[in-house]
C-alpha cells in the first residue's frame, strides 16, 4: 500500500491535525517526520477537544499505530504529559500503537533554556528548544533516543548527564523505542497504508520559508523522506492544507496581514490563538502566492481547504495573487451544517472554485467547522 503525506501550506496552524484525523479513519500508521512539541494540532470529536504537540494525530483512531519518525525532535516530558492526558480520555498508548524512533534527537532542558534566551524574542520561537536541538543534531553532538538506552555503538558525550536529567522518564520511554525506519518500510511491504503528518508549514521551512523567521526543519514533502526513511517513490498523494485566510504566529513577513476590523473579525470567529503558546495569531487575507509556492515545492496533488465557515458574514473577501488583491463578494449564511458542496451559498462556491483555479489542484475536502464531521468531501 502507498504513503500519503499531509503538509501545511502557510505558516502553520492551517488545520493539519483534523485532516490527519480524517485520513486516519483508513490509515494503519500515522507518522510525524519533523518538528517536535512546537506543533499544536487540534482535534475535535463530539465537542471534545484534544490538542497534541508530540503524539501524532492518528491517536484517536483505535486502528492506527502512531510513529514519531527519525526526523522529529523529541521531548520526553511532553510525551509523558500526553501519555497521561490521553489515558484520562481512555486512550492508552502501548508499544503496539505508539513507536518512537531510536534516531529521533532528544530535546534537553539546557537547549530549551538556550532557545528561550536566544531566538525566542528575535524570531518569536515557541521556546520549546527546537532550534538548539536541531543545531546539535547537525553539529553531530546531539543525543538520540536510542543513545539513552545504549542502542548504538558510539556513546555520545553528555549521555550520562542526559540519562540523569531524564531518569524519571526512562522507564516509561524505553518500551516505545523502535527502529522505525525498518518498521515503516516493513509495514509498507506488507501492504499497510501510511499517512505522514507534517507539522508547521511551507512558509516555516528552513530552506523554502521566510528565513530566518522560520523553524529549523523541513515541513515539506521532501522532509517526509529524510524524516522517516521512506523513499520518495512510495509517496502516492501529497495533501496540502490551506486555510481560507492566512495566519501567522511569531515574527516575520506577512504581506496580506490586516490590522483593521477584518483582522479582529477573523481572529475572533476563527479563534486564532496559538495552540502551543497561547499567543494571538496574526490574521490576513488568503495569500495565494505563498500557497502556490507551497503547492510547487510539495507537489501537492490534493487540496484540503479549512475554516471556510469563518468567512461567513464578510461583505467582501480578498485574496492575494501575483502581488495583487482580487476581490470576491461574501456571503452571510452560517455554513457549518453544510455537507454537500452544492449546498454552499453560490458566493462561497465561487470563492472556492476561484482559489482552486489559481492553485491548479482541486480541493478534495473543504471543512466548515472544527468538529470531525464538519467536512465537505468532493
Ligand atoms: P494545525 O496545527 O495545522 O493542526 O492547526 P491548529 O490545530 O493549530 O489550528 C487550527 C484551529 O482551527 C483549531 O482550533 C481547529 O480546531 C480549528 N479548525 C480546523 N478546521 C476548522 C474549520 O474548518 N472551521 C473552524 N471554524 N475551525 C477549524
Ligand atoms: P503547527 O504544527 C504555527 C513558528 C513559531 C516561530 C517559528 C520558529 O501547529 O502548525 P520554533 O519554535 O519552531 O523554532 O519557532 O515558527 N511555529 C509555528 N507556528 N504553527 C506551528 O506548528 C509552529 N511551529 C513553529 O511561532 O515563529
Ligand atoms: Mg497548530
Amino acid at each position: 500500500m502507498p504513503v500519503d503525506v499531509l503538509v501545511g501550506c502557510h505558516w502553520g496552524d492551517e488545520g493539519k491535525g483534523r485532516y490527519v484525523d480524517l485520513l486516519s479513519e483508513r490509515a494503519n500508521i500515522v507518522t510525524r517526520f519533523q518538528g517536535g512539541p512546537n506543533a499544536g494540532h487540534t482535534l475535535v470529536v463530539d465537542g471534545e477537544q484534544t490538542i497534541l504537540h508530540m503524539v501524532p494525530s492518528g491517536v484517536l483512531r483505535p486502528n492506527v499505530t502512531n510513529v514519531l519518525g527519525n526526523g522529529v525532535v523529541f521531548s520526553p516530558s511532553q510525551f509523558a504529559e500526553e501519555v497521561s492526558m490521553l489515558a484520562k480520555k481512555g486512550i492508552y498508548l502501548t508499544p503496539n500503537n505508539m513507536k518512537v524512533s531510536d534516531r529521533a534527537h532528544i530535546i534537553l532542558q539546557s537547549w530549551i533554556d538556550e532557545d528561550l534566551k536566544g531566538s525566542h524574542e528575535k524570531i518569536g520561537t515557541t521556546g520549546k528548544g527546537i532550534g538548539p536541538t536541531y543545531l546539535h543534531k547537525f553539529r553531530r553532538d546531539g543525543i538520540r533516543v536510542g543513545d539513552l538506552f545504549g542502542r548504538f555503538e558510539n556513546k555520545p558525550d553528555g549521555i550520562s548527564k542526559a540519562r540523569e536529567e531524564l531518569s524519571g522518564l526512562l522507564k516509561l520511554l524505553e518500551p516505545f523505542v523502535c527502529d522505525t525506519v525498518s518498521y515503516l518500510n516493513r509495514s509498507l511491504d506488507a501492504g499497510l497504508y501510511v499517512v505522514g503528518e507534517g507539522a508547521q508549514g511551507a512558509g516555516l521551512d528552513v530552506d523554502h520559508g521566510t528565513y530566518p523567521n522560520c523553524t529549523s526543519s523541513s515541513p515539506t514533502a521532501g522532509g517526509f523522506c529524510t524524516g522517516t526513511g521512506i523513499g520518495p517513490k512510495r509517496i502516492r498523494d501529497v495533501y496540502g492544507v490551506v486555510k481560507a485566510y492566512t495566519t501567522r504566529v511569531g515574527e516575520g513577513t506577512f504581506p496580506t496581514e490586516l490590522s483593521d476590523e477584518v483582522a479582529t473579525f477573523l481572529a475572533t470567529r476563527g479563534g486564532e490563538v496559538g495552540a502551543t503558546t497561547g499567543r494571538d495569531r496574526r490574521c490576513g487575507w488568503l495569500d495565494l502566492d505563498l500557497t502556490r509556492k507551497a503547492y510547487m515545492i510539495n507537489s501537492v496533488t490534493k487540496g484540503c481547504l479549512t475554516k471556510l465557515d469563518v468567512l461567513s458574514g464578510l461583505n467582501e473577501i480578498k485574496v492575494f495573487v501575483h502581488g495583487n488583491y482580487v476581490s470576491f463578494p461574501g456571503w452571510s449564511e452560517d455554513i457549518t451544517g453544510v455537507r454537500e458542496f452544492g449546498d454552499l451559498p453560490e458566493n462561497a462556491q465561487e470563492y472556492v472554485r476561484n482559489i482552486e483555479g489559481v492553485l491548479g489542484v482541486p480541493f478534495a475536502y473543504v471543512s466548515v467547522g472544527a468538529e470531525r464531521s464538519a467536512i465537505i468531501s468532493r
